[in-house]
């Protein structure tokens, strides 16, 4: 009965997984309750069976699983779930309302903050808005910033980045640190912080901060996924999308875009993926089909000589993760644990109570096996601490609503400036 209801849903999912959701109609967001690591894995079977398309990963007795269903696949997937006598219940009856809900509540943040004169970070900025702040960065600080023109997305958009140092890049002894942003194109609340981190090392130095610029040289790549973020702003049928948009006849006709954080290459296309082009975690005709990840990487092997820190910004649910995808743990596993939990208790030093408490670990060992981060490709070829951060949703998935970018950003900072300050002393000490 189970070999034959997957059956079923494959073939819908072939139609409708990976698509727009048209207007959302018929979606809903179920939460689950996990026991055990078997019910994990289960969850893990049904993302590539089903194209299930989870919003948050769950804990065992810890936190629950969000997953999102659609009219075509409900039905398989409750009946699996009670089969195997796993808890579950309602987290968001109605998808489509909730996009237009959050549509208006973006809508109006725009237009009030236009008035009171808008800063970029405290807002979900278009494309073209974190493009032309960038550039104005650059223009007014060109003794500490540099704006790099990586290369073009599938779609031609410019994919840009700051470096920021008082040296200009060319002290050895400093440490470097990364951040990117927005590889998934619907995880909006992930480009805010990184432009809140230029600000708060370029416009709006503080005296605690001073060692945070004057040691450690800065890269930060605020949309790494342009054309998938685009499209998110379309319309609300659009919002929901995650991959990039590229486009490759000889694989499908009608499904477009990579999963770009299954793309590196790192035991590409083994686990954690879906062989479906349509599915959520397709991971390309071949690692690094997309120049979107051939930008990340080649980021990471240009500065490996003293790159300290990778931090591969997503939403959501709470995590600070580390390698390898295969449980397998680095050498370092000790010093990329102490950092990642000093990160994850500082932000829980600052969480709202609709938050939940940061976790920390191996990111096999917490979730499950996958193949073809970013995360994992950054600490293979040689970052000491190469994480996946996963910031909070506030129970609203992805879809946060703009009122709490200004404390995300906040809270993600002294995150980050705790990492920098240990990556420096790591640094220095030669690890
Ligand atoms: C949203 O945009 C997509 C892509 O342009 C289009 O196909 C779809 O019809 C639009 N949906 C609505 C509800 O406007
Ligand atoms: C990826 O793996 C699947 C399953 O093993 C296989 O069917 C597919 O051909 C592989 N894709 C490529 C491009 O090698
Ligand atoms: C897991 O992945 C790492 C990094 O690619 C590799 O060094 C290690 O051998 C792998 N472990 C197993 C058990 O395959």
């Amino acid at each position: 009965m189970y070999v034959i209801s997957i059956v079923c849903v494959l073939i819908a999912a072939v139609t409708a997984g990976g698509a727009d959701l048209e207007s959302g109609a018929g979606y809903s967001v179920h939460g689950i309750k996990l026991r055990s690591r078997s019910d994990q894995q289960l969850i893990s079977e049904l993302q590539q069976s089903v194209d299930l398309d989870i919003w948050q990963y769950g804990l065992p007795e810890g936190q629950d699983t969000l997953v999102m269903l659609s009219p075509e696949n409900r039905v398989e997937v409750l009946d699996e779930l009670d089969a195997k006598g796993i808890e579950h219940y309602l987290h968001l009856a109605d998808v489509k309302q909730a996009l237009e809900t959050h549509a208006e509540e973006v809508k109006q943040w725009k237009q009030q903050s236009r008035s009171g004169g808008a800063v970029p970070f405290n807002d979900y900025p278009r494309y073209a808005e974190v493009d032309a702040y960038m550039e104005s960065i650059a223009a007014q600080y060109p003794n500490l910033v540099t704006i790099v023109n990586a290369g073009k997305s599938f779609e031609g958009r410019d994919i840009k980045y700051l470096k920021i140092s008082t040296t200009n890049f060319a002290d050895a002894s400093k440490p470097i640190y990364f951040m990117d942003a927005m590889m998934h194109a619907r995880e909006w609340v992930t480009t805010p912080p990184t432009l809140y981190s230029i600000h708060r090392l370029v416009e709006n130095l503080r005296d605690q901060d001073k060692d945070l610029l004057e040691d450690v040289d800065w890269i930060i790549l605020p949309i790494a996924n342009p054309d998938g973020y685009e499209y998110t702003h379309i319309n609300s049928s659009t919002r929901m999308w995650r991959k990039t948009r590229s486009v490759n006849p000889e694989i499908s006709e009608n499904c477009i875009g990579v999963d770009p954080n299954r793309n590196f290459d790192t035991h590409w296309n083994t686990t954690g993926v879906s062989p479906n082009p349509c599915a959520e975690t397709f991971p390309g005709n071949e690692a690094f089909s997309e120049p979107e990840t051939r930008i990340v990487r080649d980021i990471l092997l240009e500065h490996l000589d003293r790159m300290q820190v990778y931090m591969n910004i997503h939403s959501h649910g709470n995590w600070v993760l580390y390698g390898f995808d295969n449980y397998t743990l680095p050498p370092n596993y000790i010093h990329l644990h102490l950092v990642g939990a000093s990160m994850g208790s500082v932000m829980d030093t600052m969480k709202l109570p609709q938050a939940d408490w940061y976790k920390v670990g191996n990111s096999a060992m917490v979730f499950y096996e996958t193949s073809g981060s970013a995360q994992d490709y950054g600490q293979l070829v040689g970052v000491p601490l190469s994480y996946t951060l996963e910031l909070p949703g506030y129970g609203y998935g992805f879809l946060v609503p703009p009122q709490f970018i200004d404390h995300i950003n906040k809270e993600t900072w002294e995150g980050i400036a705790v990492t920098a300050r240990m990556a420096r002393i790591y640094h220095q000490s030669g690890l």
